[in-house]
């Protein structure tokens, strides 16, 4: 286990009373590019990719000490670049080293051009550097699920709860900047104690708004007004809030920085997030009759030896 071997790692810094200056700090920190410290090791449950639902699934099954996880994530920890961390620079992180920028297949009636395709290459993935809006689908369409899971509990009323879950509303005061510009909400339709900050987003908020509101209504007459298209009915022209923190620089919420940093994720010894490693291979075990997965190959990039492969034991 991964706790174990830094721990040791760490005792023999000291009982060696190395000149290094290593701190146990150091130690603690779950996010590391070192792939000798999950090399050898076992973990419960391995993520291929740290964006958007690997960190949030890391972060809810690393809650319990009994298991350990491994993620593995192609980009870096981006935290500090104000292309991930403020919303306003959106679109400078595309076609960068923040992109995986997939090419499409070539597109005939584009004169055979690819086009690229945006996926964030970083913790937090896409969510790192979408648009962070805030908002749900259709409650029909989610309430189509059944028909293709066969599960009655796929249905909207079931997603729902567990998307108010993740959902830190911040109600904005009623003569904040952005309420004044014409933003609106019910508080019913969202949640206030999950990880994820939503606000409306003053700096953001200011420009055509309300502007464009009243435009749609003269371009299509009789188009209503919805009051929050997070009841699951989204029809009409509406508002909606952003995945952005509370206060003045209203920086970016992401998985990263929601279910990761501000639950001090980070500095579970049960959560390892290995990052600079793409997973390349997933290896299964057939022993069992019924095909299980049992661990991951990885590699830095296509050029690089393939590393390493880790035993899953509950995948
Ligand atoms: C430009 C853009 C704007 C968007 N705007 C919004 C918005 O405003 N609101 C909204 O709700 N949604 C928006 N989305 C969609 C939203 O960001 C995605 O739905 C969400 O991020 C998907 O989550 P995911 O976990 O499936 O993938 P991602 O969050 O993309 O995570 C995948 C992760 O896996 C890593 N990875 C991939 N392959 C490997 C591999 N082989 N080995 C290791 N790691 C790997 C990637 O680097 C990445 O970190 C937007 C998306 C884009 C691209
Ligand atoms: C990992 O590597 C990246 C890119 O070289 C670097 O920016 C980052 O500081 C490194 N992170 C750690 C935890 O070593
Ligand atoms: C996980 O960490 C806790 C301390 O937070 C420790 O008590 C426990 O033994 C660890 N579990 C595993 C499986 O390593
Ligand atoms: C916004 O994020 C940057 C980068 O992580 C950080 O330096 C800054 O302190 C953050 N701002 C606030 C108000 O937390």
């Amino acid at each position: 286990m991964g706790a174990f071997k830094l721990l040791s790692c760490a005792l023999a810094v000291i009982t060696l009373t190395s000149a290094a200056p290593l701190t146990l700090s150091h130690f603690k920190r779950s996010i590391t590019n070192d792939t000798s410290s999950v090399s050898d090791q076992h973990f419960d449950y391995i993520i291929a990719g740290g964006g958007l639902t690997g960190l949030s699934v890391a972060s809810r099954l690393s809650e319990d000490t009994d298991v350990t996880v491994l993620v593995i994530e192609s980009g870096y920890d981006q935290q500090n670049d104000p292309r991930v961390y403020d919303v306003r620079t959106y679109g400078e992180a595309f076609e960068t080293e923040l992109d995986h920028a997939f090419k499409s297949t070539p597109i005939s009636w584009r004169d055979g051009k690819q086009l690229s395709m945006v996926a964030g290459k970083m913790l937090g993935g896409s969510g790192s550097l979408n648009g962070a809006s805030w908002t749900k689908g259709p409650k029909t369409q989610y309430d189509l699920l059944p028909l293709l899971t066969g599960d009655e509990s796929w249905s909207f009323e079931n997603f729902n709860e567990y998307m108010l879950r993740a959902e830190h509303f911040n109600t904005p005061d009623p003569d904040a900047p952005a309420i004044a510009k014409g933003a609106h909400y019910l508080s019913e339709y969202h949640g206030t104690s999950g990880p994820v900050e939503v606000s409306f987003a003053d700096g953001m908020f200011g420009t055509v708004q309300l502007e464009a509101i009243e435009a749609s209504q003269k371009v299509w007459p009789g188009l209503k007004v919805n009051a929050d298209a997070a009841s699951g009915i989204v029809n009409g022209v509406t508002t909606i809030p952003n995945q952005l923190n509370p206060d003045v620089e209203q920086n970016r919420s992401s998985a990263h920085t929601a279910y990761i940093l501000s639950k001090d994720a980070v500095k579970r010894p049960n959560l390892t997030i290995l990052t600079g490693q793409r997973v390349t291979k997933l290896l299964w075990d057939r022993k069992s009759g019924d095909l299980k997965a049992s661990g991951v190959s990885f590699q830095h990039d296509e050029n690089s030896k393939p590393i390493s492969v880790i035993t899953a034991n509950r995948l």
